[in-house]
């Protein structure tokens, strides 16, 4: 989803929470958003306009009658550019001017003269939050279709303990970033989604192991973009040195073995399982309880085959989930990749060039193809994160044409 060039107007009021802002237009920016930042007098009291002119790369519009203002961006022009107005923190005095329909300050102005969906962050104290005044202006704008992000509950500036914190810069970023899915992705609200990632380890003794190069990334982001899309997700996971991705559910394990019954354990209570982990197809047939002494010039490990966990899941009866596999090719990758889609009658399989430097195992960026029975799409080199989000789209897409 392009967020790209996407059109923000921050409006920021005067409360303590402001602090937070510089952090909300900082993560925007690394998305890609276009931010234009328009203070209150009040907010001006608590966080300088310099500061968000830097983190913004814009300059910052803080008062209606600026002739120097009116001459570059003025208020009518920042309401046509904005594609979404953001407020936060957001007082209760700025929403109650915003409920009266009063243009008394530059940006309840832009408020009255946009066409561009707005959405209100609440910040105030708690007892103020719940006035019955302010309660009343929530409703009504809820009815006019003002989204309403928060509050969060807690321990407030002023020691009083309660609802009226400003969300999290991480929360309203991921806000923003929902209002922008396309409508496919925002049918994820009410799946399951099962994701394998990582290696596995298989012992040879106590100290040693045979592995792959796989670093998780991949699966991770993928597990993250589901879960930012909206979808509950649980991770399980090969042994990684990431950290898991907010509110996805994580399972650990090892071995390929401990890692099929988990996933299988999983299955049945998911919509979709996505398999990206790069799952050892051997094992060692004995494992030495102790470790293996070098007294031999040479050494044999006999190796048996581990269950396909993909497979195994693909072949469920019952309660089967929506199976997308991944090929790790280094050529003929869509005849390998065509072969693994017919053999484990997967629904939909993304197939990786591992061969080409700089994607596929332990880098940042990959490059994918999805196949399906009479199709295929390119989603080309981006990094692992930006892929995994454009991935949960399509596997999106074919789910909800399969259903
Ligand atoms: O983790 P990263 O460093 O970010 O790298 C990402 C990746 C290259 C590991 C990832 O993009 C990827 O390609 N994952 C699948 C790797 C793999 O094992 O591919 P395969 O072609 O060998 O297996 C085919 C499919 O069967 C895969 O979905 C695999 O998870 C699954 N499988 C394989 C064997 C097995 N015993 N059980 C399985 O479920």
């Amino acid at each position: 989803m392009a967020l790209q060039n996407k059109k923000i107007v921050l409006g920021i009021t005067g409360g303590i929470a402001a602090y937070k802002c510089p952090e909300i237009v900082r993560r925007l920016k690394d998305l890609g958003f276009d931010i234009r930042v328009v203070m209150t007098n009040g907010a001006k009291e608590f966080i300088t306009p310099l500061t968000l002119q830097a983190v913004s790369g814009n300059p910052v519009s803080d008062s209606l009658l600026d002739p120097a203002a009116e001459a570059s961006m003025g208020h009518i022009e920042l309401a046509k550019w904005a594609d979404l107005i953001v407020i936060a923190p957001a007082t209760c005095n700025t929403i109650a001017a915003i409920n009266a329909g009063l243009a008394n300050d530059l940006l309840t102005t832009i408020c009255l003269a946009t066409a561009a969906p707005i959405a209100i962050a609440p910040a105030m104290n708690q007892q103020m939050y719940k006035a019955a005044a302010t309660q009343e202006n929530l409703k009504n704008l809820t009815q006019r279709s003002v989204a309403i992000w928060g509050p969060g509950s807690g321990e407030q500036a002023c020691g009083d303990v309660g609802k009226g914190r400003l969300l999290d810069p991480a929360e309203i970023v991921e806000l923003v970033q929902q209002h922008f899915m396309p409508e496919p992705a925002q049918s994820l609200l009410n799946l399951n989604i099962l994701i394998t990632a990582g290696p596995t380890r298989e012992a040879i003794d106590p100290v040693r192991y045979i592995s792959n190069h796989s670093s998780g990334k991949m699966g991770f982001s993928i597990a993250q973009a589901a879960k930012q899309l909206g979808a509950k997700v649980t991770l399980i996971s090969g042994p990684v040195s990431l950290s898991t991705p907010q509110d996805v559910e994580r399972i650990n394990v090892t071995s390929a073995s401990e890692m099929h019954d988990n996933a299988l354990k999983q299955a049945p209570s998911h919509d979709i399982f996505i398999a990206c982990a790069a799952v050892a197809d051997y094992r060692p047939s004995n494992v030495s309880d102790q470790k293996i002494k070098k007294n031999d010039d040479d050494m044999t490990v006999t190796m048996i085959k581990n269950p396909d966990i993909l497979a195994d899941i693909s072949a469920l009866t019952e309660q089967r989930p929506f199976c997308v596999g991944f090929a790790a090719e280094t050529q003929d990758v869509e005849v390998y990749a065509r072969g693994k889609l017919a053999r484990k009658k997967l629904d939909l399989i993304a197939a990786n060039n591992v061969s080409v430097a700089g994607q596929g195992f332990n880098s940042d960026d990959n490059a994918l193809t999805l196949y399906w029975k009479d199709g295929q799409h390119e989603l080309p080199l981006a990094n692992k994160q930006e892929l995994a989000k454009q991935l949960v789209v399509e596997i999106i897409k074919h789910y909800n044409q399969a259903q």
